[in-house]
């Protein structure tokens, strides 16, 4: 296959996942709208529903595409539940461990996926890894940035502007080993606001766009 018709069947993949998971939307549900190439797909899906939903947005980007579409979404602000979440991701394992983060919003994502009822993950099927690979995303507080960054060893700052929350956008290049101790080291690290890896209990349905069809999967299945 070429690079571009891998691409596109990757695209293709994409958007049958966020259909997919678009049609689990129901009227009357409040919605968090992941980040990202396929949560695009999202968008216009959910929004060509008509539904009366109320929506969250991960990301100043999603906020402003949702509602150019006619979405309801609102600041995360005086909601304190969501029926549901659905975000794209980077890497999932076979467990259902995530790496998230690639464009930079893991903190909010995952205040979002936390907030929900239910968190739909959609993705290509070349985002299903054997094991999680480096780099895995990390907002950072501004203050004591260089102290943050020597404590946690083989970690290095990217060049993407800081986050909404104004956090410092780096990714940790160490080895991951057993995702569940790694998201505890880094956790439990002052100055670390947020890392990437998102746990399986997050996780409700991984929507995987494989070819021209969308398989489920519950991570522990
Ligand atoms: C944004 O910060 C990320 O967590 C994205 O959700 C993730 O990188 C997936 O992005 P794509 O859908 O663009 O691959």
């Amino acid at each position: 296959m070429t690079d571009t018709a891998n691409q596109r069947s990757i695209d293709t993949e994409k958007r049958l996942a966020a259909e997919a998971a678009a049609e689990l939307v129901e009227a009357g549900m409040s919605v968090g709208l992941g980040t990202g190439s396929t949560v695009a797909y999202l968008l216009p899906a959910l929004a060509h529903r008509r539904l009366d939903v109320c929506c969250v947005a991960t990301s100043p980007a999603t906020f402003g595409t949702a509602r150019s579409l006619g979405l309801d979404v609102r600041p995360f602000t005086g909601i304190d539940h969501l029926d549901v979440a659905i975000d794209g991701a980077d890497q999932v394992d076979p467990a259902g461990w995530l790496v998230k983060g690639g464009g930079g919003a893991q903190t909010r994502e995952k205040i979002v996926a936390a907030a929900a009822t239910r968190y739909v993950v959609i993705v290509s099927s070349n985002k299903m890894v054997e094991s999680l690979a480096a780099p895995v995303p990390l907002e950072l507080l501004a203050f004591g940035l260089d102290a943050t960054l020597r404590a946690l060893g083989d970690a290095r700052v990217t060049d993407k502007p800081a986050s909404p929350d104004k956090g410092v956008l780096a990714g940790y290049f160490g080895p991951i080993g057993d995702p569940g101790k790694l998201a505890e080291w880094l956790s439990a690290m002052p100055g670390v606001v947020e890392h990437g890896l998102f746990p399986p209990a997050m996780v409700s349905d991984i929507l995987i766009g494989q070819g021209v069809h969308v398989h489920r999967r519950c991570p522990g299945d």
